[in-house]
C-alpha cells in the first residue's frame, strides 16, 4: 500500500491543539471528536511522551484553537472557494490600499506550485498573478525551460499589493513579517488544496517564508530542499530581480541562471 501523508491533531492538555504530518500506510479510524470529524485530521493515541512535549513547549509556539479551526476549515476547501472566500480578507491592513485581492491562478491539479512575493501593480489591477513585467519574463522562461504552463499553479506568499505613492507612481513596498503571517493561512490552504510535488519559492520573501528566515537563495538556489510541505521544495531568484539588473550584460546573463534553475524541475520525474 503506498504510503499518504496525514495530518493528524488533537487537544492538548493545555487546551491548544497539537498538529503533526506523517507518512502513513493504513486508513485511519476517524476520531469520535466532532471537531477533529470535522476537519482533515485523523486521530492518534495521547501517550505520556506527548504530555511531557506539551508541558514543555511555550506557550508562544502552541497553536490557538481557533487559528487552528479557522485552517483546518481553509483546508476542506476546493481552490475555487479559497479564492472566492479571500476576495473579502481582512487578516491585515493591506487590503485597504489595495484594489482587490490577488489570489493564486492555475490547474487545481498542478504539479509545480510557483510562489512569489505578492501582487505588483498590474496584479492589482487585474487580479491575476504573474501578468505584469515579472509575469512575462516568468513565462518566457518557462518556454525556455520546456515546462509545460498547464501544469504550473502561481501564487504570491502576501495576495494584496502593498505600495507608496511616488509621484503619480505606486511603488512597491515589501511586506512585513506580520503581513506575511496573516496571509499565511492561504498559502498553507492553497499548498494543501494543489497537493504539489513541488513547490518553487521566487526569491526571498517566499524562500525565507517556506524553508525559514535563515535561507539565502544566493547560496542556495537550484537545490532541492527537504520540507515537510512538498516532496520537491526549489528556491531561485525572482523575476523582477533579473528586469533590476544593472545592465544588459548581467540581465541577460541572469535571465540563463534563472532558466537553467528551472530546467532542473525537468529532471525530477513528478
Ligand atoms: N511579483 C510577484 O511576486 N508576484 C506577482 O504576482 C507579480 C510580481
Amino acid at each position: 500500500m503506498e504510503g499518504k501523508r496525514r495530518y493528524f491533531a488533537f487537544y492538548s492538555p493545555k487546551g491548544f491543539i497539537r498538529k503533526f504530518s506523517a507518512v502513513v500506510k493504513a486508513p485511519l479510524v476517524s476520531a469520535a471528536d466532532p471537531l477533529i470529524r470535522q476537519t482533515p485530521y485523523g486521530a492518534c493515541p495521547v501517550s505520556m511522551l506527548v504530555l511531557l512535549w506539551d508541558f514543555m513547549t511555550p506557550r508562544s509556539k502552541l497553536t490557538s484553537l481557533k487559528s487552528t479551526v479557522q485552517q483546518a476549515d481553509l483546508f476542506a476547501k476546493s481552490i475555487g472557494e479559497l479564492a472566492r472566500e479571500a476576495k473579502n480578507c481582512r487578516n491585515c491592513p493591506l487590503w485597504k490600499n489595495a484594489t482587490q485581492t490577488v489570489f493564486g491562478a492555475g490547474s487545481p491539479k498542478a504539479r509545480i506550485l510557483f510562489v512569489g512575493e505578492q501582487p505588483g501593480n498590474d496584479e492589482d489591477l487585474s487580479g491575476k498573478p504573474f501578468v505584469g513585467p515579472a509575469g512575462r519574463m516568468l513565462d518566457a522562461s518557462l518556454v525556455e525551460a520546456g515546462i509545460d504552463r498547464s501544469q504550473v499553479y502561481v501564487t504570491n506568499v502576501v495576495k494584496h499589493f502593498k505600495w507608496e505613492p511616488r509621484g503619480k507612481r505606486r511603488i512597491h513596498k515589501k511586506p512585513s513579517a506580520s503581513e506575511i503571517a496573516s496571509c499565511r493561512p492561504w498559502l498553507d490552504a492553497e499548498i494543501s488544496s494543489i497537493a504539489p510535488a513541488l513547490i518553487v519559492c521566487l526569491g526571498a520573501t517566499a524562500a525565507q517564508a517556506l524553508l525559514g528566515k535563515t535561507f539565502r537563495v544566493t547560496a542556495r538556489r537550484g537545490e532541492f530542499i527537504q520540507s515537510k510541505l512538498a516532496p520537491y521544495v526549489m528556491a531561485t531568484v525572482h523575476p523582477s530581480s533579473i528586469l533590476r539588473a544593472p545592465d544588459e550584460e548581467t540581465r541577460h546573463s541572469e535571465e540563463k541562471k534563472f532558466i537553467a534553475d528551472l530546467k532542473l524541475i525537468k529532471k525530477l520525474k513528478i
